[in-house]
């Protein structure tokens, strides 16, 4: 199926590892002009040939803007946002300090804000945007292996989704994904024992999974559909 999106130009965020590299890969099968973007430079020689590396902190107001305005500079007018990446903190409820809480919020979710912001208005200028939005099952039922300010940022992330939405409608949509249990560095302390009892299709996720989803959500096709919590979880939480 044609996804109708060769030649957009994409930025995703947390691009280098994980989630965010598989979703790099499959937007650029896709025909897309993507950029990976990244706090870490090291994890730029991840990138498959052809991917557009930029290091850029993304809970930096500042740095987000220098971002945004270097993408339309060197690549072109953004088209479609997937805002990925995260940061993962253990900390019980006892042991975690505002501290903890701030530096989570800040970049797995103001980051979320402050790139939509950015973007938003030049997309619907321009009569077409796609942002997505990557969530977790811990934003709907509390951190089973993580802490509550990491629970807290991803049910906000599906609140702020909404919102954009509404702001974005009728040129742009914006979606979010909610993973959960994906193979990754994040999940590299989860046994498979442990959990695939759990989940009713018996494994862990793929990112190339998730890359699908946002493929997807990416396409042409999603024109209708907005403001929507995808659930990709293994059967995990039905809701
Ligand atoms: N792995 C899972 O099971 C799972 C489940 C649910 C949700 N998620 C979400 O999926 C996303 C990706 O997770 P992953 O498992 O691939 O994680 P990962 O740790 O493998 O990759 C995250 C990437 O984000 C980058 N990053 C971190 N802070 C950044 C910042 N301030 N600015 C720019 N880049 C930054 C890291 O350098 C890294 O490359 C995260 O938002 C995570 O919360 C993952």
């Amino acid at each position: 199926m044609d996804l109708g999106i060769t030649d957009k130009v994409a930025v995703v965020t947390g691009g280098a590892r994980g989630i965010g590299l598989a979703i790099v890969q499959r937007l650029m099968e896709e025909g897309c002009r993507t950029v990976a973007v990244d706090i870490d430079p090291s994890a730029a020689s991840n990138l498959p040939d052809g991917a557009i590396f930029m290091a850029c902190d993304v809970s930096d107001e500042q740095q987000c803007e220098q971002l945004v305005r270097d993408v339309d500079q060197q690549v072109g007018s953004l088209d479609i946002l997937v805002n990925n990446a995260g940061i993962q903190s253990t900390l019980t409820l006892a042991e975690a300090t505002v501290e903890d809480w701030e530096r989570v919020l800040k970049v797995n979710l103001t980051s979320a804000f402050i790139l939509s912001k950015l973007v938003v208005y030049d997309m619907k200028r321009r009569g077409w945007g796609r942002i997505i939005n990557i969530g977790s099952m811990a934003g709907k039922v509390g951190g089973l292996t993580v802490s509550a300010s990491y629970a807290g940022s991803k049910a906000g992330m599906m609140g702020l989704t909404k919102s954009v939405a509404r702001t974005a409608a009728p040129q742009v949509t914006c979606n979010i994904i909610c993973p959960a249990f994906i193979s990754t560095a994040m999940t590299s302390s989860v046994t498979k024992a442990e959990y695939s009892r759990q989940i009713p299709v018996g494994r862990l996720g793929t990112c190339e999974e998730v890359a699908a989803a946002v493929a997807y959500l990416a396409s042409t096709w999603t024109g209708y559909m907005t403001g929507e919590v995808l659930d990709l979880n293994g059967g995990m939480l039905m809701d």
